[in-house]
């Protein structure tokens, strides 16, 4: 099958080109506040150095795109082929994912030094005729590099949780505190539908998203925000952490081995609730959305509530249809916003926190990998993760859509991961 059939590119030759500087600029500018130490370090083996998310997204360029179909094309570095290739096994041996900051050298200054090369190499195959196979490659790299923006600034986010210091990743002020009363709770009722699920034909979209297919959605409700610090503080106090029976096994058995109390961040100071943020340790907003939880501890807050979490088809049945905007990276924000008051449907459904569903993360019916290297992007991952939906306040503009599918194993607990209740009609 062709990859145009699975990753669907969308744009002209100079809306691509424009699309590409305007996602590598914004890369360096994300990493503008760090140190070479800051972006050298690795806080655990799921997170990666911020320096290796810079050269591993320019390697994905030079790999996929420079060295198969540009041969005047002089590689930069032969080694940088091991040390920055992610887990393509058709493209051969590299680093141990644990182990990437070990990488103290090539410094930061090189690695910038690298994505301008690499950056000169496509500038100069995007002025000229460059054939569709390699224009939707090109695409897919800037979508698989907007994707590593977000996972720079969640990696930064526990690398910096780590520093007895708490030092803030930008804007290190006080955040203002909503002291709204707690809003309270509305469900929408959706009936019973054949849908039309997956990516349309128009505009890109990752293989995972499609192919699009009915699915038989049986009636349902869905929360017209998502869960929040307050309501969460209600599940910590009522003992949830403590109850075996509103946990999954495989849950329950994280909340023994890990001793989990709280969402990952949180932390007592002087009785009150902080949590660490991407602007450094703040106190804990009550009416914000709850975040850093895993999907265990949804799914147990949701048994506790007497509700449960959406399936992913449930959620772009209800996110259809909704206007794409909130609180994403280019808010500035850097964490997630209170709702507002009910305002009569849907709200929060994009930015502020990925949602968890219960659906695991499987192929849609009909799905095919691409052939090649560029097949292991998604399909081999489709085992043992759970889908999340929507976006956080961290998202890059305009990387979302309402057929888009986030993936992370049950215990994740880093990412901007929250949750918003369902229950059957
Ligand atoms: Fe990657």
């Amino acid at each position: 099958m062709k990859t145009s059939q699975l990753f669907q590119t969308a744009l002209e030759p100079d809306a691509l080109h424009m699309f590409f500087h305007d996602v590598r600029q914004t890369s360096e500018r994300l990493a503008e506040p760090l140190s070479d130490a800051d972006a050298t370090v690795q806080s655990m083996p799921d997170a990666s150095p911020a320096k290796w998310h810079l050269a591993h997204t320019t390697w994905f360029f030079e790999a996929m795109v420079l060295k198969p179909f540009v041969s005047a094309y002089k590689t930069f570095d032969e080694d940088f082929h091991f040390l920055f290739n992610s887990y393509y096994e058709t493209l051969g041996a590299r680093q141990p994912r644990p182990r990437r900051g070990m990488i103290t050298r090539p410094a930061l200054s090189h690695i910038l030094d690298y994505r301008k090369h690499v950056d000169d190499a496509l500038d100069a195959l995007l002025r000229t005729t460059a054939g569709r196979r390699i224009t939707e490659l090109v695409e897919l790299g800037c979508h698989h590099e907007q994707q590593h923006q977000e996972l720079l600034l969640t990696d930064i986010l526990h690398l910096f949780a780590q520093n007895p210091l708490h030092p803030a990743y930008r804007d290190p002020g006080p955040v203002t505190v909503e002291t709204a009363d707690r809003l309270p709770l509305f469900f929408t009722t959706f009936d019973e539908a054949i849908v039309e699920i997956g990516h349309g034909p128009v505009g890109f979209a990752f293989d995972s998203e499609g192919p699009r297919h009915r699915v038989l959605v049986e009636p349902f409700r869905l929360a017209d925000r998502l869960v929040t610090n307050a309501e969460w503080a209600d599940f910590v106090n009522d003992g949830g952490y403590k109850k075996s029976l509103l946990w999954l096994s495989e849950g329950w058995a994280k909340v023994q081995a890990e001793g989990w109390s709280q969402p990952l961040y949180w932390e007592e100071r002087d009785g009150q609730k902080w949590t660490m943020t991407l602007r450094g340790f703040q106190p804990l907003d009550p009416t914000a959305p709850v975040t850093h939880i895993s999907y265990f501890e949804a799914d147990a807050f949701a048994t506790w509530s007497g509700k449960r979490l959406p399936t992913e088809f449930e959620w772009e049945t209800a996110a259809r249809g909704i206007v794409i905007q909130g609180n994403f990276l280019d808010t500035h924000c850097l964490r997630p916003k209170p709702a507002s008051p009910h305002v009569g449907g849907l709200q929060q459904m994009f930015g502020d926190v990925w949602e968890w569903t219960r659906s695991a993360f499987l192929p849609y019916p009909r799905f095919r990998t691409v052939e090649g290297a560029v097949g292991e992007y998604n399909g081999k991952f489709m085992s043992g993760q759970f889908v999340l939906r929507g976006g956080s306040c961290i998202t890059p503009p305009g990387h979302m859509r309402a057929s888009y599918r986030n993936f992370f194993p049950g215990h994740a607990r880093w990412q901007f991961s929250g949750l918003r209740l369902a229950e059957d009609a």
